[in-house]
């Protein structure tokens, strides 16, 4: 993995021992333009990766460092995989020839007041905050590839916004009374050990958190009031489930007088035929995460609802992949000026 060809992009990751960090380090196994040049940790620093995570013994991966210790001048691009609030500070002290696409949620919002009424502080980078572009790849395709630092999207956002933004486009949906009931596997909380996600907390049921305060929610209000040119809120009711990757999200619309389904479908057809990872499943097929596990995929299903002027749809992505690790990797391979595939069509080392 280090003494590839010197043409190769040289990439560190911060994080690299938490989820995202490792689920990057799969893909990037099987990307042939860029060369893993640096690791970093903070509890586990010090340690080689074979010894953070088995199911990738077999790459010549460098051995976990602190971020303190880390030399810039020999890396072009950092993915940072922090935890949020400590990534802004971290992010503001990286040299500026570094490309980089942050995962956290800290460039997510851009009204720094809807930023610290949710996170509860001010922001600490509010230039930063100002220059990130909005990672939602199929989106924001152009100014993605001319960014210098990307905000990833949050994993439970990516699903609906990729299915209701060409619907608030074209008005035919109303941009009320819209409801995101959304289930994620449990990697979706990180790998640092906290009593919620035990698996005897976990296991055999199933519980809605952060009910009606969930801090994805004003990020999704955000994406869908640009699409709609007019503020949007919405019901959004995150849950956790028995399993470790996935996210299902049922989302309940109201047509707009005079649309179908079909009208519906259309669009979404429309808009996200070309794409190489969403796709709308045919008519009565209902998606699920099994079908996108470990891939970069975004499944969207519609449904007529039995209530009148009403549908249903569902989405399906790996929240590890399209909604995190995957996604960061699409749209650093634009910011690159690669293929936005590349590394992304093949899964090995699936743990
Ligand atoms: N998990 C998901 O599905 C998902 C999806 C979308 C976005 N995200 C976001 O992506 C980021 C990473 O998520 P994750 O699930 O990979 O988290 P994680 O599993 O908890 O990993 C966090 C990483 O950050 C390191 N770290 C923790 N505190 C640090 C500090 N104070 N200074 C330096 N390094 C520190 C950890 O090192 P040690 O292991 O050595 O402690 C680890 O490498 C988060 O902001 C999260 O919200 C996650």
């Amino acid at each position: 993995m280090t003494n590839s060809s010197v043409s190769k992009i040289r990439i560190g990751i911060l994080g690299a021992s938490g989820y995202t960090g490792g689920e990057l380090l799969r893909l990037l196994a099987c990307h042939d333009g860029m060369e893993v040049a640096m690791l970093t940790a903070e509890r586990r620093a010090g340690l080689p990766l074979a010894q953070v995570f088995p199911h990738l013994t077999a790459l010549n991966a460098p051995d976990l460092i602190k971020i303190g210790e880390v030399d810039y001048a020999g890396l072009d691009a950092v993915f940072c995989c922090l935890p949020h609030g400590t990534t802004q500070e971290v992010i503001a002290g990286l040299p500026g020839h570094l490309k980089i696409v942050d995962l956290s949620a800290d460039f997510r919002l851009g009204d720094p007041d809807v930023y610290a009424e949710w996170y509860g502080h001010a922001h600490q980078a509010l230039e930063l905050q100002k220059e990130a572009i909005y990672g939602l790849t199929e989106l924001k395709r152009a100014e993605i590839a001319a960014a210098r630092l990307v905000a990833n999207p949050g994993c439970y956002p990516t699903g609906p916004q990729l299915a209701l933004t060409p619907l608030l486009a074209a008005k035919q949906i109303s941009p009320e009374d819209i409801i995101i009931d959304a289930k994620s596997g449990v990697s979706g909380a990180g790998r640092e050990p906290k009593q919620n996600t035990l698996y005897a907390e976990v296991g055999e049921g199933v519980h809605a958190y952060g009910v009606a305060k969930h801090r994805h929610a004003p990020e999704i209000e955000q994406g869908l009031s640009e699409a709609a040119g007019a503020p949007i809120t919405v019901n959004f009711t995150p849950h956790l489930m028995p399993m470790n990757r996935g996210i299902l999200a049922s989302i309940y619309v109201r047509l707009a007088d005079g649309v179908s389904v079909a009208d519906l479908r259309a669009s979404l057809e429309q808009n996200y035929g070309r794409e190489p990872f969403v796709h709308v499943v045919a008519e009565g097929v209902s998606p699920a995460t099994r079908d996108v596990r470990g891939s970069n995929h975004c499944l969207i299903g519609l449904f007529a609802d039995r209530l009148p002027g009403r549908a249903i749809l569902l989405t399906a992505i790996d929240n590890l992949v399209k909604g995190a690790s995957g996604q960061a990797l699409q749209n650093m391979n634009l910011m690159c000026g690669l293929a936005e595939t590349t590394g992304l069509e093949q899964a090995p080392l699936f743990p």
